[in-house]
């Protein structure tokens, strides 16, 4: 045969590796972490398996378990004891979060990013503060301008206790400026603000609604998040984070949305974060029992792919048992 150009050449052991495009290392995984303050036993979440809410005097513990597979980032989630229509506990400063990040950031060497939210301390469920007439009107949710002030104090008090990054998800508009200035004037210029930027209105969340307890108790998320059938609206959501001082921007989920990644990747020199959520954790896992898939291949495979479309850090639920394979 008369071929040249055989791609194959490549392919053969000790050269594959060599010429590979993307690898995974464990320093671009993020671990999620559930910290609850209704519990002082770990408690196991059954829609994700091998993860569990653990009580606030387990936090080290459990973040010392993810450190020892090189996994080096974590990102904190809280249940709380109470709920209200403010979301009270969200900023209190002896709250879940608040108190398991101080004692993390002075027991171990993590990297602890938080994520700003009201869902899981409001009684409603909703990411912020609601419109009037709401829940009544099931068609009316979260009333932006007002969430602004409680995403700002969330964001400080976790400053305040410790926290490397803040990671504001509710998607109101504005919020990456109010917490900027917000951490400015309290003297925290140097946290980072890690946004997620490009959130879509998901059925892949799921699980985590389960484990964080932070099902809206009414209507859904569709007229903050995104709609999963726009893709030229990420830029625009990536633009307005960007000009109010994002340091880093996430797309979420991930795997479903790789053609998102990849043009935020083209359209900014900041780092791209992937969120690869509960759903996607939960179906490879789902097959996985069934033994109708490999777990460990499929999401190692996953999280290449999420790279691979320009990713430049992973938040997973796989963190800890990819990282222990990876070399
Ligand atoms: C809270 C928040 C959610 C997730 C991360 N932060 C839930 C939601 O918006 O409903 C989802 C994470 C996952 O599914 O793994 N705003
Ligand atoms: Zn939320």
């Amino acid at each position: 045969m008369d071929l040249t150009r055989r791609p194959r050449r490549l392919r053969r052991d000790g050269l594959r590796d060599l010429v590979r495009e993307t690898s995974l290392s464990a320093s671009d995984l993020i671990a999620p972490v559930f910290v609850d303050a209704t519990t002082d036993e770990r408690v196991e979440i059954p829609t994700m398996p091998g993860h569990e809410r653990v009580p606030v005097s387990q936090a080290v513990d459990r973040v010392e378990e993810i450190l020892a597979t090189g996994v080096e980032t974590v990102i904190l989630f809280g249940v709380p004891t109470e709920k209200d229509a403010v979301g009270s506990r969200a900023d209190a400063p002896d709250g879940v979060v608040q108190e398991a990040t101080r004692r993390i950031t002075r027991q171990t060497d993590a990297t602890v990013i938080t994520d700003v939210c009201l869902c899981e301390y409001t009684d409603h469920g909703h990411c912020g503060i609601l419109e009037p007439g709401a829940p009544e009107d099931t068609t009316l949710t979260v009333r932006n301008d007002p969430t602004l002030d409680r995403l700002a104090a969330i964001a400080v008090s976790h400053a305040e206790a410790g926290a490397d990054v803040v990671a504001p998800s509710s998607m109101t508009d504005g919020m990456v400026g109010a917490i900027r200035s917000a951490l400015d004037d309290a003297g925290h210029e140097d946290i980072p603000i890690l946004s997620y930027a490009v959130k879509y209105e998901s059925a892949f969340y799921g699980p985590f609604r389960d484990a964080a307890d932070g099902a809206p108790a009414f209507g859904d998320r569709r007229h903050y998040q995104m709609d999963p059938g726009n893709r030229r609206e990420a830029l625009r959501e990536a633009d307005l984070d960007i000009e109010q001082g994002a340091d880093v921007l996430m797309v979420k989920p991930a795997l479903p949305y790789l053609d998102v990644v990849s043009d935020v990747r083209e359209h900014t020199h900041l780092p791209v974060a992937a969120y690869q959520v509960s759903g996607e954790y939960a179906m490879l896992h789902a097959a996985a029992e069934r033994g109708w898939l490999d777990l460990e291949a499929t999401a190692l495979e996953s999280l290449v792919s999420i790279e691979r479309a320009g990713a430049d850090v992973i938040v997973t639920y796989f963190a800890e048992t990819v990282a222990e394979t990876l070399p």
